[in-house]
């Protein structure tokens, strides 16, 4: 596994506790970075902050909910109090959702996918960016969005709106920030084997899913942190407005 020479820097990942974001908090710390992680699920980032202990960082977690951007915004606060700067967010936190046709998806349902998965990223996108503009020192905005964010996927209208959403947001927003030197951009993850997955779908499910991919099998959240380390670094001074599959192949067709 590479590191990214992170050291000095400071990165808030959203949905820190599980997954995709505590694979990013693996690996972003382990290339130096201090790390804010936030998560509705306490015990979750008491574990991740638990393992990452031997590593030489600062840490801070919050209980945050991504939807309320009052919650976001004090949160972000509570990182430059803490930990002086922000210089990379992970705007990463995500559910799957109800799986329902287009006609039969509820207000509710709609609500709450869409609250988490687009308004939680731009609530999150919006208070790094003040905080980054703030801090003068430039920076790298990670939005999680889907392979999802690109094409369609029966039973899934809010996720994919939402995913699709956040391509959007990103592309807006890294043509307004690139005069500040904050860099925006999107990653688009096939299926990952992460609890998303592995506490909604059986085997049978995982399965046929794995073979839509062209590798034939599902991701590793590990394998999404590697991308998002290299966006997250000075390696990736060119990228911006960019939405990165990391999908095994699964656009590939
Ligand atoms: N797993 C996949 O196949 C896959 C594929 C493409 C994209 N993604 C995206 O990656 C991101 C992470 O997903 P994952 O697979 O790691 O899922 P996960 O369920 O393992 O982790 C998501 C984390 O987000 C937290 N969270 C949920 N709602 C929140 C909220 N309102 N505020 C703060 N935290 C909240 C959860 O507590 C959990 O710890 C999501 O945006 C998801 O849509 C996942």
């Amino acid at each position: 596994m590479n590191t990214y020479g992170l050291g000095g820097k400071v990165a808030v990942i959203t949905g820190g506790a599980s997954g995709i974001g505590r694979a990013c908090a693996h690996t972003l710390a382990r290339s130096g970075a201090d790390i804010s992680i936030w998560d509705l699920d306490r015990g979750g980032l008491d574990l991740v902050i638990k393992e990452l202990e031997d590593y030489d960082y600062r840490v801070h977690s919050a209980v945050v909910d991504v939807s309320d951007s009052a919650v976001v915004d004090a949160a972000m606060q509570d990182v430059l109090d803490t930990l002086g700067h922000v210089d990379i967010a992970v705007c990463n936190a995500g559910i799957g959702g109800a799986a329902a046709s287009s006609a039969d998806y509820t207000d509710e349902q709609w609500r709450q996918v869409t609250g988490v998965n687009l308004d939680g990223v731009f609530f999150t996108q919006r208070a790094a960016i003040r905080a980054m503009r703030h801090g003068g020192r430039g920076g790298s905005i990670i939005n999680m969005a889907s392979v999802l964010g690109s094409v369609g996927f029966a039973s899934a209208s809010a996720y994919t709106a939402a995913k699709h959403g956040v391509v959007g947001l990103t592309q807006v927003a890294a043509w307004e920030c690139a005069a500040d030197q904050i860099r925006i951009n999107a990653v688009g993850p096939g299926f990952i084997r992460t609890p998303l997955l592995d506490d909604n779908l059986d085997q049978e499910t995982l399965d046929v899913l794995a073979g839509q991919h062209a590798l034939q099998r599902l991701g590793e959240a590990a394998e999404v942190a590697e991308l998002v380390a290299w966006l997250a670094s000075d390696g990736a001074s060119f990228a911006t407005g960019t939405f990165y599959p990391i999908d095994g192949g699964y656009l590939a067709r």
